[in-house]
C-alpha cells in the first residue's frame, strides 16, 4: 500500500492507495468511525458492485452501514439531490465530529463533500473513490460542487476530506471506457509537470489499462503525490499553481458542452482531447515543437482513445466552441486564462490568449483529416 500525506494547514490527511481497502474498511477508518451507525452516500452502480463488501467489513467491526443511494450519473450533482442528501444526513442525526462516507466516483464525492461542507456548517467526510478519475483527481484536494442550470461545478466549496482510501480493486469493476477516461487525468500529471512520468505513461499506459496491478498502484500513487504537492502549495487556487491542474479542461469543457455533457463524450475523454488541443495550440504559438504535440496525440491514439476532434462529428465551428468557453468559471475580468505547454512537463498559465485566435485554430482542428 502507498500512503501519500496531504499537508494542508489545519486539515492534513492521508491518501492510502492499495488493493483490498474497501474489504478492510472498518480497520482503515479505525477511530474515525465513532458510532454504531455509519452513514454512506453512494450510487446505484457502486452499491451493486461494492455495497456488500463495505457492509460486511463494517458489520464485522460492530458497525451498521446506513445508505443513501443516488441514481448513477451526473444528474445527481443537483440542488435537489443536495437538499435530499442533507435532509437525510440530518435525519441520521449526523454530528459535526462524525464522518460521512462517500463511496463512488466524482459525482458521489463532489455531492457528498459539498453536503458535508454545509451540514451544521461543516462535518467531516471520508472519500472512498471507486473510479480512476476520482482516485487520481477529484477525491483529493477538497473541491466539492454541484451543477446548476448555468453550468457544471458553479456552486461548491473547498472542503478537505479527513481520509481518502483508493481501493485499486474497484478499478476491476470499472468499464474500460471509464478507465480510459480516468487515464487521461493520469497522463495530465506528466504533461503539466513531469516529463519522465509522461515517458512512463508511454511505456506502461497500456499495461495499466489492461489491469497490471503494479502499474496501477505506481500511477495512482504518483498522480496523487503530484496533486498533493500542488494542493498543499495552492489550496484555494489563488496562486496560479492549482490552476495548472486544469490543463486540457478549457478546451475539453467546450467539447463537453457541445456534446451535451453526456455519454457521447465523457469528462476524461474531453480532457484528453483538450490536452491535445492545448499542445497543438502551444505549438502554433511556437512554445512547443510539433513533434512534442504529436507525441501527446499519438499516445492517446495508442491506448485507444480519441485524439482528433474532427472524429467527433461536432457539426459546429470554432466560434461555437469558444462561445462555450465564455461561461467558464475561470473567466477573469473578460479574459480567460489558458493552461499551455512550453514543453512536455512544463505547463504555464497564459493570460494573453486571444479568443478569436483560438476560434480560428479550432476551425482548422475541426477540418483536420483523420
Ligand atoms: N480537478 C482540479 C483540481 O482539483 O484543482
Amino acid at each position: 500500500m502507498a500512503v501519500i500525506p496531504v499537508d494542508i494547514a489545519g486539515a492534513p490527511y492521508e491518501v492510502r492507495i492499495g488493493t483490498g481497502l474497501l474489504a478492510n474498511l472498518a480497520a482503515e477508518c479505525g477511530a474515525l468511525l465513532r458510532k454504531h451507525r455509519v452513514p454512506i452516500v453512494t450510487d446505484t452502480n457502486v452499491h451493486a458492485a461494492w455495497g456488500a463488501v463495505v457492509e460486511d467489513s463494517l458489520q464485522q467491526a460492530g458497525h451498521e452501514a446506513v445508505w443513501r443511494i443516488l441514481p448513477a450519473g451526473e444528474a445527481s450533482k443537483s440542488w435537489e439531490q443536495l437538499a435530499a442528501t442533507t435532509d437525510w444526513l440530518l435525519a441520521q442525526e449526523v454530528e459535526r465530529g462524525d464522518h460521512i462516507l462517500a463511496l463512488g466516483g466524482g459525482v458521489v464525492g463532489d455531492l457528498t463533500g459539498f453536503a458535508a461542507s454545509v451540514l451544521k456548517r461543516g462535518c467531516k467526510f471520508i472519500q472512498l473513490p471507486t473510479t480512476l478519475l476520482a482516485q487520481v483527481d477529484s477525491s483529493v484536494g477538497g473541491k466539492t460542487a454541484i451543477n446548476t442550470a448555468a453550468g457544471k461545478n458553479l456552486v461548491g466549496a473547498f472542503h478537505q476530506p479527513a481520509l481518502v482510501l483508493a481501493d485499486l480493486a474497484a478499478l476491476d469493476t470499472l468499464p474500460q471506457r471509464e478507465l480510459k477516461a480516468g487515464y487521461a487525468e493520469v497522463v495530465k500529471y506528466g504533461l503539466l509537470g513531469d516529463a519522465a512520468f509522461f515517458g512512463w505513461c508511454q511505456a506502461n499506459g497500456a499495461a495499466l489499462l489492461a489491469g497490471d496491478p503494479a502499474a496501477r498502484e505506481y500511477a495512482v500513487a504518483h498522480a496523487v503525490a503530484a496533486k498533493a504537492r500542488i494542493v498543499q502549495a495552492d489550496e484555494k487556487e489563488t496562486l496560479g499553481l492549482r490552476a495548472l491542474l486544469n490543463l486540457g479542461h478549457t478546451f475539453g469543457h467546450a467539447l463537453e458542452a457541445q456534446t451535451g455533457f453526456g455519454a457521447r463524450l465523457l469528462h476524461g475523454e474531453g480532457v484528453a482531447l483538450g490536452m491535445v488541443l492545448a499542445a497543438r495550440y502551444s505549438a502554433e504559438r511556437g512554445l512547443l515543437s510539433d513533434h512534442q504535440a504529436e507525441q501527446i496525440a499519438q499516445h492517446f491514439a495508442d491506448v485507444g482513445m480519441a485524439s482528433e476532434i474532427a472524429s467527433l462529428g461536432l457539426n459546429c465551428n470554432g466560434a461555437a466552441l469558444v462561445a462555450h468557453m465564455l461561461h467558464d468559471k475561470k473567466m477573469d475580468a473578460g479574459t480567460l486564462p489558458f493552461v499551455l505547454l512550453r514543453g512536455i512537463g512544463e505547463a504555464f498559465l497564459a493570460k494573453d490568449v486571444v479568443l478569436d485566435d483560438v476560434a480560428a485554430f479550432l476551425d482548422r482542428e475541426l477540418q483536420r483529416l483523420v
